[in-house]
């Protein structure tokens, strides 16, 4: 996935955030991190263990849209166990940049007190943040179709799931870091196939630069140098990942970056959109109470990269506990430049139902909806779910929807009796949870 998707939000015209917890006996979410130690909670948000954060995320409130087909993969962390396919991108990716740093960029410290030549790593902060980080700071506008509840998961009018970790940008800037590599689960509502799911993996990379790798007083000239080795080593990242591709550099946008841009490889006979970058626009530093600074940021998916390199087919296959599975990349952690490829241990023969209804007159439902209802009754089984037919009643106004599910198993047979069984169980949940009129 994980950068159409991402992508298709920025051009919708998009996006992401952070927040600080304190007080956790009270549940009370703080929203500024103005102290010090209000800063280092913010970034280190593991004083808030993952029941504390669960029940958090389901204290009721008109806005809540958090489903509870969601709370089962808080604090899963696939990224963080010891050879899952993610954690062993997530280190490549890691691995790469802190040598790229070590060679390209001065040995020192920054004003701020920072290394000059290693990337803070942050893989563990929390996903529960105030819409200030995760949109506003990062100039994302107010009726942006990111920040809508058919898109965005909502605890209330304040806290959002992060839709990306360009949540974390401004407090982590705002800490006086020189540069930091930081990854996390993120949530966005989106439609069923084999390569979306509510929850995805990013990684995010900044770099702040100091005055003394900068043309002091010559902000073109300054911003060609941040350009230049913001594509140097993003092109050095995918050559390293996927060996000597063809590349390509598009322009494209974000709006917290400025210029922004997309890196294509060309690998294994297609065009596949890699990563999406930029040089942080200015707002975003001010924002981050560092005017003045000038840095590039850039943000992956970390299922995309691992869908590709380890020719894994159904993104829910990461979330499998099937040792099947696992197993494959046993040993790769230790061996970065062996090469894998998954090897699909089933083929399950699918099985499709079809499901339509009249939509509930003057309620506006979007497909996200629907979809979350469906996943919410049979979650994984689902591989896809097609709207395939919608339609006015010309008479009536009512609207009609068809959706085709598509049901599969990763590990195992799925028998007719137990998909009926589902089946019927979602028809039921669809009449009671959206009103709608079963056809
Ligand atoms: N946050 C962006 C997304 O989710 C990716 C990005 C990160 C783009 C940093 C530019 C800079 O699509």
């Amino acid at each position: 996935m994980l950068l159409s998707k991402e992508k298709r939000l920025f051009r919708r015209s998009v996006l992401h955030s952070f927040s600080v917890f304190s007080n956790l006996s009270n549940g009370r979410v703080c929203q500024g991190a103005n102290s010090f130690k209000d800063k280092m909670s913010s970034i280190h948000p593991s004083i808030m263990d993952t029941e504390s954060l669960k029940r958090r995320i389901q204290m009721p409130h008109p806005k809540n849209n958090v489903p509870e087909s969601i709370i089962p993969k808080i604090g899963r962390n696939l990224h963080l166990l010891p050879h899952h396919p993610l954690n062993i991108v997530k280190q490549k990716i890691e691995n790469y940049c802190q040598e790229y740093a070590s060679k390209k960029y001065r040995n020192g410290t920054s004003q701020t007190g920072n290394a000059l030549n290693k990337f803070e790593i942050h893989d563990n902060l929390c996903p529960l943040v105030n819409t200030k980080t995760c949109f506003d700071d990062l100039l994302v506008k107010p009726d942006h179709v990111s920040r809508r509840p058919s898109d965005t998961y909502y605890v209330n009018d304040e806290l959002v799931l992060r839709t990306h970790t360009s949540a974390h940008q401004c407090p982590l800037i705002q800490s006086g870091t020189t540069m930091f590599l930081c990854s996390g689960d993120v949530f966005r509502r989106d439609e069923i196939d084999s390569s979306h799911y509510p929850v995805f993996h990013q990684m995010e990379g900044v770099k702040i630069f100091d005055n003394s790798e900068l043309v002091l007083g010559d902000k073109e000239a300054s911003l060609a140098v941040i350009e230049s080795d913001l594509k140097e080593i993003l092109t050095g990242l995918a050559k390293d990942l996927f060996g000597d591709v063809d590349m390509r550099w598009r322009n494209d946008y974000f709006p917290f970056t400025d210029p922004s841009f997309e890196l294509d490889v060309f690998f294994e006979g297609e065009w596949l959109e890699v990563l999406g970058c930029g040089v942080i626009h200015n707002d975003v530093l001010k924002n981050a109470e560092r005017s003045g600074c000038q840095g590039w940021a850039f943000g992956l998916g970390l299922e995309r990269l691992a869908m590709v390199l380890f020719k894994i087919p159904d993104i829910r296959l990461f979330w499998t506990q099937d040792k099947r599975f696992l197993d494959q990349f046993h040993g790769l952690s230790d061996n970065p430049k062996k090469k894998v490829s998954f090897v699909p241990y089933s083929k399950f023969p699918l099985c499709y139902k079809d499901v339509s209804f009249w939509l509930p007159a003057g309620v506006p439902l979007h497909p996200n909806d629907i979809y979350e209802v469906i996943r919410s009754v049979a979650g994984d089984l689902v591989e896809r779910v097609d709207l395939f037919d919608e339609f006015v009643n010309k008479k009536t106004n009512r609207v009609s929807h068809a959706y085709r599910i598509t049901y599969r198993h990763m590990d195992r047979n799925l028998t007719n009796a137990e998909v009926d069984e589902v089946q019927f169980r979602l028809r039921d949940k669809l009449v009671e949870q959206l009103k709608v009129e079963l056809r």
